[in-house]
């Protein structure tokens, strides 16, 4: 996507041909800054403290990682260390363990001199199909919104609820949740975006606001127990996430706050949709509340905000006394019953078993 101009996505291979460039996000809105990792090492830190975050952004950081690995070190050993290491990163996005499994199933059969080539020929491939991915999500969104704009609203915009940030930024390019209401402002149908805060990193407040400003899209940031209110009075015509990790038979992990949103959209009769690429699918799971692991991250990002000072500098405050823990679990899962899709790329499916092996009868039956 644009940022003043020029098109980004959000991590590139760098002009030396090896070593990787991305948009470090820990400092937007305020400050758009652009980091080179030339190390295994420094792509873990970036995926750790969040340079990069979103599943799908998560999963392309590591097919790198990989390669750059394999660029110094080509051996089995190097390969499995680095799928370990990196794993061990970030627990819930499903498609960290998805990528390092496509880069290290493909490098195991080759020989070590062929390795480092392979490898970032690869993480170039899941990069753009990404791209492709999100694309394809965006298109069978849009028919939603397009449906919801001409028999509920017309003449006036869909007004969107959404969750965290599952825009451009937590993808390579485009985002999932975002990509419909992109293409829909490309085709004039009027849309407007309500922006969760999404506590306590704010990553609505901080990337999703950012992203909507940039591309012209009308938005309102909220925080984040407005969602409710705004449903009861009849403001949300839908609700659109991402998500880290969708099992099997439909349930959905994704950022903690997620979960109330779908219970309030039930509630007030909300059609609720997730907009997900199929990596993000993890066919091993059923169960999502029993069988994911919740990511549990620093209760300092609860207890400390960012922000610009009054001089227009970025620092951090802490919002609660010195003596007071805090607690942050930063996913939960929404209980695919509250589910009124999975936007997909192959399509829209009711989130289930059956409609979610009916798009994807391969890797069901491979699973299975
Ligand atoms: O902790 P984060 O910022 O990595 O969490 C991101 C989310 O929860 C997104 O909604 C999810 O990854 C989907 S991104 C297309």
């Amino acid at each position: 996507m644009n940022v003043e101009g020029t098109h980004y996505r959000t991590i590139w291979l760098n002009d030396d041909g090896w070593s990787v460039d991305l948009i470090d996000q820990r400092w937007l809105p305020h400050e758009f800054r652009v980091e080179n990792v030339r190390t295994v090492d420094g792509i873990a830190t970036a995926i750790r403290d969040m340079w990069v975050r979103g599943a799908p952004l998560i999963g392309v950081s590591a097919a790198y990682g990989v390669a750059i690995r394999m660029r110094e070190d080509p051996s089995d050993a190097a390969l499995d260390a680095v799928w370990r290491d990196l794993h061990a990163t970030r627990p819930t996005a499903i498609n960290l363990r998805w990528a390092l499994d496509e880069m290290s199933n493909l490098l195991c059969p080759l020989p070590e001199a062929e390795r480092a080539a392979a490898a970032y020929a690869r993480a170039a491939r899941i990069a753009n199909e990404d791209v492709d991915l999100n694309r394809s999500i965006g298109r069978h969104g849009l028919e939603i919104i397009r449906k919801i704009a001409s028999t509920k609203k017309p003449g006036e915009p869909v007004n969107i609820l959404t969750h965290c940030n599952a825009g451009w930024l937590a993808t390579v390019d485009y985002g999932t949740a975002t990509a419909p209401i992109y293409l829909a402002m490309e085709q004039d149908i009027p849309v407007h975006v309500y922006v969760d805060e999404t506590r306590p990193r704010n990553q609505g407040a901080h990337l999703t606001a950012w992203e909507m400003a940039g591309h012209g899209v009308p938005h309102t940031l909220i925080v984040d127990n407005a969602g409710g209110h705004l449903m009861q009075r009849g403001k949300v015509d839908m609700v659109i996430v991402g998500t880290d990790r969708t099992t099997a038979r439909g349930d959905v992990c994704n950022k903690i706050g997620t979960y109330l949103k779908a219970l309030a959209a039930e509630d007030n009769g909300v059609p609720f949709y997730v907009a997900l690429p199929s990596p993000t699918i993890d066919w091993t799971v059923q169960d999502g509340v029993k069988e994911i692991p919740i990511e549990e991250r620093s209760g300092d990002e609860v207890s400390l905000v960012w922000g610009r000072n009054a001089d227009g500098r970025v620092e951090q405050v802490r919002i609660s006394p010195d003596a007071t823990p805090a607690g942050n679990p930063a996913f939960d899962v929404t209980p695919a019953r509250l589910v009124t899709g999975l936007i997909t790329e192959r399509g829209v499916t009711e989130a289930s078993a059956q409609g979610l092996a009916d798009l994807f009868p391969d890797r069901a039956k491979a699973a299975a």
